[in-house]
């Protein structure tokens, strides 16, 4: 999608001028005229789902408790879990899949798979030198180990974040259709597997 920032903020300053103050709707709208279609990337994606309207609300949490542990029962509620009951796949595909930051924008080709994007937020292997820091660094993660609570853990963080951290900042990889199942466990080989370089001293 390309945000024509510049047309929405123009519409934004002509509302408050004309009337000294934009009403909820009038900016609604300048931001929803303000975006066009593009390939896979379509306006359709400014609609908020129940999560990112109660999320809307503040930058932390809903102010409102109850709501908020509603939302994250349903999310926790809705996670597929493996169907053969085996979290666990390649690490070698799952560093590809971590590295991988193409998928769902305009500019991708829908044919090919999605990537995990996870470097764009989170350090992980440590001899990587390019990482964004707005997750916490996950090198060493696999020394919490396989118990089974552990998997179903880190499967549910991946599958919805927001089942356990409502308005969190991470991809719905699971939820959201952005990565398979099989792609899902090849990530949680790279994170859990001894041999993986995520748990490798540099
Ligand atoms: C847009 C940023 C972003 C991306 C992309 C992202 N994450 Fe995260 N992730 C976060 C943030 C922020 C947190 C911490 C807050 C929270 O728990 O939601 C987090 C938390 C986690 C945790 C829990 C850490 C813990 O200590 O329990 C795991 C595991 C994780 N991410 C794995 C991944 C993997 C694997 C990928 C790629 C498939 C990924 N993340 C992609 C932002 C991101």
């Amino acid at each position: 999608m390309r945000p024509l920032f510049g047309a929405g903020i123009a519409l934004i300053s002509a509302f408050t001028l004309s009337s000294g103050v934009a009403s909820s709707e009038q900016l609604d709208a300048a931001l929803a005229g303000s975006f066009i279609d593009n390939g896979q990337a379509t306006v359709d994606r400014l609609q908020q789902d129940a999560v990112q309207a109660a999320c809307h609300q503040s930058r932390t949490q809903p102010a409102d408790a109850a709501l908020a542990a509603t939302l994250r029962q349903q999310r926790l509620d809705a996670v597929v879990f493996p169907a053969d009951g085996n979290f666990l796949g390649d690490w070698q595909r799952g560093a590809e899949v971590a590295d991988n930051g193409r998928g769902l924008q305009s500019s991708d080709d829908p044919a090919q798979p999605n990537g995990g994007n996870c470097y764009a937020c989170h350090q992980l292997a440590p001899d990587e030198v390019a990482y964004g820091t707005l997750g916490p660094a996950l090198t060493g993660y696999g020394a919490r180990g396989q118990s089974e609570p552990m998997l179903r853990y880190t499967w549910t963080k991946l599958w919805d974040t927001h089942a356990y951290n409502l308005c969190s900042h991470m991809p719905r990889f699971g939820a959201q259709g952005i990565l398979t199942e099989q792609q899902l466990k090849d990530i949680m080989a790279f994170l859990l597997d001894p041999a993986s370089p995520v748990n490798q001293d540099l």
